[in-house]
């Protein structure tokens, strides 16, 4: 097991990479006499069962995920569980899942009675490397993203392999993958020879893989943990075209898949630009196409949609649309473009 340590605002906390943590689990969770699991009932049962010997059967409460988990009902819902229980502030309040029940539960936990202890079990890789580190969450209300949320830091976050399987592997790779461009190229070196879904054969491998990745993510985050100095937005790369992609498609392009493409789409207005080193982007092309991920194609999109979206979800920096983008992988800049360039270079990139 692999334990890295960080401190936030004065908060020290523990992210706790390794397979087959239970005992670990075990051992930490006992200390709280008041806990709570809030638990993605699409586990593995065996994983399930696991989780309520660590927790207690009491203890664990399972509720819906995916994206329509995010909403006010489910809030309700889970805030009535709570004060039915009796569940005191000075309790642990922990999840187990994918990113979307860590958003719910991150944000139940960081306003009921003002604000509880908290920890996560993440089981999908993306929520292993981005979602479950650097402390934001939120709810998705009138269907925009994420329009309400806090920042509320999980005090000790266990990502175990074990709970991994194909299944939530591919739109995590997508995050990896950013993570090797913005910082960390040995990330791409070390996909090299693989297809996405051998990667959990071997064990090291995915370790390797996480422990990267979230080093990234907690480095970045630490020097900007509320968003307001301009360093977190790195981690934006591929999603401002990612984010309207998703939207445009009504949903039908995962966030993995959508993130995959827009990291190449802004790549390639990048090098229109003269910013990224000629190749960024085919060298992305590359790396999904050695591992065996398709990069959708999105030709037939609408574009007017797209920078209607991305003029929507962006404030414009001086009249500008502003996005991160790699000089070359571990180096970044920034792209500025007014809308009306931004436009022009997003078509002949989409056509490119
Ligand atoms: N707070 C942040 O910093 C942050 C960062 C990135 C993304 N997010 C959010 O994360 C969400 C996406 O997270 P996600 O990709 O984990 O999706 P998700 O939570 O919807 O999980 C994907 C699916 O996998 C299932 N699942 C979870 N663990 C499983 C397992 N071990 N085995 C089998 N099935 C399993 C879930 O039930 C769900 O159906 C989005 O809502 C996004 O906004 C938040």
């Amino acid at each position: 097991m692999r334990k890295l340590s960080g401190k936030i605002d004065g908060q020290e906390y523990a992210v706790l990479i390794g397979q087959n943590m239970d005992s670990e689990r075990k051992h930490y969770f006992e200390e709280f006499s008041d806990r709570i699991l809030f638990s993605s009932p699409k586990l593995p049962p065996a994983e399930i069962q696991r989780l309520k010997v660590e927790f207690g059967n009491k203890n664990v409460v399972l509720t819906d995920d995916g994206e329509s988990c995010k909403s006010l009902a489910n809030y309700s819902l889970l805030i009535n569980e709570l004060l039915g229980r009796g569940f005191p502030r000075n309790g642990m309040m922990s999840y187990s899942g994918g990113g979307t029940l860590g958003d719910l539960v991150g944000f139940v936990s960081s306003t009921y009675k003002r604000g509880t202890r908290f920890s996560a079990i993440p089981t999908t890789l993306l929520a292993q490397v981005d979602s479950s580190i650097g402390g934001k969450n939120g709810l998705n209300v009138a269907s925009f993203k994420n329009s309400i949320g806090t920042f509320h830091l999980p005090e000790a976050i266990f990502c175990d392999s074990a709970f991994l399987s194909k299944g939530v592997m591919r739109d995590g790779l997508s995050e990896v993958i950013k993570y090797g461009m913005i910082n960390d190229p040995k990330i791409l070196d070390s996909l090299r020879g693989h297809r996405w879904d051998d990667i959990l054969d071997d064990p090291d491998l995915i370790l390797s893989l996480v422990e990267r990745s979230v080093r990234t993510k907690m480095a970045i985050v630490e020097k900007d943990f509320r968003d307001t100095k301009g360093v977190r937005a790195q981690l934006n790369f591929g999603h401002t075209v990612g984010h309207a992609l998703e939207s445009v498609s009504g949903n039908s392009l995962s966030h993995g898949q959508a993130v995959c493409t827009g990291m190449i789409i802004e790549s390639r207005m990048s090098e229109l630009e003269e910013i990224s080193e000629r190749g960024t982007a085919s060298s992305l092309v590359g790396i999904f196409g050695d591992l065996g991920i398709d990069v959708p194609d999105v030709s037939a999109y609408s574009l007017d949609s797209m920078v209607n979206f991305v003029l929507n979800d962006k404030k414009l920096s001086a009249g500008e649309i502003r996005i991160p983008v790699p000089v070359r992988p571990g180096f970044m800049a920034s792209l500025s473009l007014t809308p009306e360039r931004f436009k022009k270079i997003l078509s002949k990139a989409i056509g490119g």
